[in-house]
């Protein structure tokens, strides 16, 4: 478990994965309402040389950065049945860009190898535990351990 003292260590932490991943590389972002989700895409997404926003309409964003950023936020998706008209499928595992998404645990959308990150509320402070679940999410699990 890694304590997140306020917004910027969020976005820092961000910025840390952002430095090991590569095109392929998919990751679940789970956690309460305002528990940093967004926060961490745009300290990664920035690292990368974009600007995240908040996919409220679209669900998906794209950003063209070092690698493509796929931005998705099922908070607001209500049925399974809508996930095909959001090409998750294709974008899963596509070489050319990194797969992230907020509210992961809502539906199944994600390759059975990525990086699982738990974001907590604790008091005014946030804690983030990362889980791989495969060999390439315990790889990238791995880089974001304090001193690693
Ligand atoms: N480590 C932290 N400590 C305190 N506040 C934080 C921390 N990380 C992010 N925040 C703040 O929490 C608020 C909510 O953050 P954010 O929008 O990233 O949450 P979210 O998980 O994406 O929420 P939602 O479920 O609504 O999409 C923001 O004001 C953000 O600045
Ligand atoms: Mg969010």
């Amino acid at each position: 478990m890694i304590a997140l003292a306020d917004a910027d260590a969020t976005r820092a932490l961000g910025a840390r994965l952002a430095a090991s991943v590569r095109g392929g590389d998919a990751i679940a972002l789970v956690g309460d309402l305002g528990a940093g989700k967004t926060t961490f895409v745009a300290g990664f997404a920035a690292a990368l040389g974009a600007e995240a926003r908040s996919p409220t309409f679209s669900l998906v964003n794209e950003y063209a950065a070092r690698v493509l950023i796929w931005h998705v936020d099922l908070y607001r998706l209500e049925r399974a049945s809508e996930l095909p008209e959001l090409g998750l499928d294709e974008l899963a595992g596509d070489p050319r860009g990194v797969l992230l998404v907020e509210w992961a645990d809502r539906f199944d959308v994600l390759p059975s190898d990525h990086l699982q990150l738990v974001l907590a509320h604790t008091g005014d402070t946030r804690t983030l535990t990362a889980t791989g679940t495969g060999p390439r999410g315990r790889e990238l699990a791995a880089h974001l351990e304090p001193g690693a």
